[in-house]
């Protein structure tokens, strides 16, 4: 155990989704009640295995305040609701800042008038935007470049506003790639469509699917594609705990990046998939994606300083091998 959460009930706003589900575990290993807060858009309900569900849409202010006010005895809340494909987000900026940041407006909001006072809040590495200062620190000036990363950004504003007027506390995660799945091989990554280089690069590599396009060959990197930091979904989950325990420590405000601090490009993580599974991944040189940065790693000091949090699971080998647990077990139930 981590942190001892028994007797606290945490709301999850998007509990359902990917890194929401794996957050929900991690809070009821440690002993607390996640309170599940999703709107099922592209969260599942057989992902929330460990605490209540309240169906509620955040872009519904009424129904968000009448569901914060339900649970309003929480001792925190923690927000991971949001539309969160790239590619997708050049195409529909007024979808993105409508969920993302209008949704997040209510339910600061309705925080506000529960007195529901903690929130860890999901960013992204994408609120940095196109640098050369690798790896990333949270000093970095943030100038997002895409619409995703903006309305991130917007929402960490938000906060700092709240913050500052209000009395909001709150730790802002910048987390870097999520990726694995839970060693119980039971929620992973299941988006709809699926975005994602990994589950797409396993599912080619098994031949579910045809060739992958791997997007932009001719970047300024080593072997010309894209760099990321990929952390492990359990990694991730267990700095929601930390940062639980630092609100209990008495912390009112922080940004910190949640990586590894290793950059990984799209070509490595298509060998390391082959090393893995046995499988060569096949694939097409294709376009660069709109929205694409070049590269992102983190600095992973200050989360450790500020919350003690440090990657324990993120070994690239452990995240394909238990993303591909994962995926192979839900194919076989799909074929069943
Ligand atoms: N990629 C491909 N082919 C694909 C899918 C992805 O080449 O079929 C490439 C992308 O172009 C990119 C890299 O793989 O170069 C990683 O792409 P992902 O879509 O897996 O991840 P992103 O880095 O775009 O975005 C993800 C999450 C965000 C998060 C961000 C932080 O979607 O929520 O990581 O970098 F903020």
């Amino acid at each position: 155990m981590d942190y001892d959460l028994t007797g606290k009930k945490i709301i999850v706003v998007g509990g359902a989704g990917y890194i929401g589900a794996h957050v929900c575990k991690a809070i009821s290993d440690n002993g607390g009640t996640p309170i599940t807060f999703d709107n099922f858009s592209s969260g599942h309900k057989h992902a929330v295995k460990w605490g209540p569900i309240e169906t509620v849409d955040l872009r519904n202010k009424a129904a968000t305040l009448a569901s914060f006010t339900q649970h309003k005895d929480a001792y925190a809340v923690v927000h991971l609701a949001s539309s969160i494909e790239v590619g997708i987000g050049e195409k529909d900026p007024a979808g993105f800042y409508d969920n993302n940041v209008v949704g997040a407006l209510n339910m600061l909001e309705a925080m506000r008038s529960t007195d529901l006072n903690n929130l860890i809040f999901s960013s992204t590495c994408a609120t940095y935007g196109e640098t050369d200062q690798m790896p990333l620190r949270e000093s970095q000036i943030q100038n997002p470049f895409s619409v995703y990363g903006k309305t991130k950004l917007a929402i960490e504003h938000m906060i700092q506003s709240y913050q500052k007027a209000y009395g909001l506390a709150y730790i802002t995660l910048r987390y870097f790639n999520a990726s694995g799945a839970d060693y119980s091989g039971e929620i992973g990554e299941e988006h709809d469509p699926e975005t994602h280089l990994i589950p797409i690069a396993l599912a080619s590599a098994a031949r579910l699917r045809g060739r992958m396009k791997i997007f932009g060959t001719d970047y300024d990197t080593a072997d010309g594609t894209c760099v990321r930091d990929y952390i492990h979904v359990n990694d991730i989950a267990s700095a929601h705990i930390c940062g639980l325990k630092a609100f209990a420590d008495g912390l009112t405000q922080t940004e910190v990046n949640i990586g590894t601090g290793l950059g990984v490009s799209n070509l490595e993580i298509l060998k390391m998939i082959e090393h893995v599974t046995g499988h060569p991944v096949p694939y097409d040189a294709a376009p660069r994606r709109d929205g694409d940065l070049t590269q992102l790693y983190a600095d992973p000091q200050r989360a450790k300083d500020v919350l003690g949090f440090t990657a324990k699971h993120s070994e690239l080998e452990n995240i394909i091998q238990t993303a591909w647990k994962f995926h192979s077990k839900q194919w076989r139930l799909n074929d069943a």
